[in-house]
């Protein structure tokens, strides 16, 4: 099930945000940034269990897509693809005409994912990422 994240996920959610970026979002910065009124936090839920998140900031008419994860033994079940695709309806639902994101220029499965949702690259920013230093790839979404 995809729905919106609540408070009592923050806990699962920063728990999987740990075991994958090495920078990760602390408890306390999820709760702040889901109770922004303009940002969009999402879940995958099966059995009492997250399995996936991801986060939309928005700004004007402008969403940042941010926070996309998957857990590792989850992937490959369409599950990006299905949440992100939720997002970005919930997304055109609160005005938001164009979407954007980084991601690193090695991260080839969420480059796939989401050049089959609709995403173009429109640049690159130079040593964006740190541990390790890398590029980050800008891709746009116009509805
Ligand atoms: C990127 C990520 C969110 C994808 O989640 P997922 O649930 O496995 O994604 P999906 O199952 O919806 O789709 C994966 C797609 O990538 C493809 N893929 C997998 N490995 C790939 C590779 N090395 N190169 C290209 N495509 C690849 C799969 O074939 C699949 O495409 P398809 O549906 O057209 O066959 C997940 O791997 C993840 O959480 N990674 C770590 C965190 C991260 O990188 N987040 C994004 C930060 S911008």
């Amino acid at each position: 099930m995809i729905r919106k994240m609540r408070i009592m996920d923050v806990e699962q959610v920063a728990a999987i945000e740990k075991e994958i970026f090495a920078d990760p979002w602390s408890e306390q910065s999820f709760q702040h940034s889901m109770k922004v009124p303009q940002n969009l936090y999402l879940v995958v839920e099966e059995n009492d269990k997250i399995l996936a998140y991801c986060g939309l900031w928005g700004v004007a008419e402008e969403g940042q897509i941010c926070n996309v994860a998957v857990k590792e033994e989850e992937r490959g079940r369409g599950l990006a693809t299905m949440m992100l695709s939720e997002l970005l309806k919930q997304g055109s639902e609160m005005e938001i005409k164009a979407f954007t994101l980084e991601v690193r220029v090695s991260n080839a499965s969420a480059i796939h994912v989401y050049k089959k949702l609709g995403f173009e690259t429109a640049g690159v920013r130079k040593n964006y990422y740190t541990k390790p230093n890398e590029d980050a790839l800008i891709m746009w979404y116009y509805l």
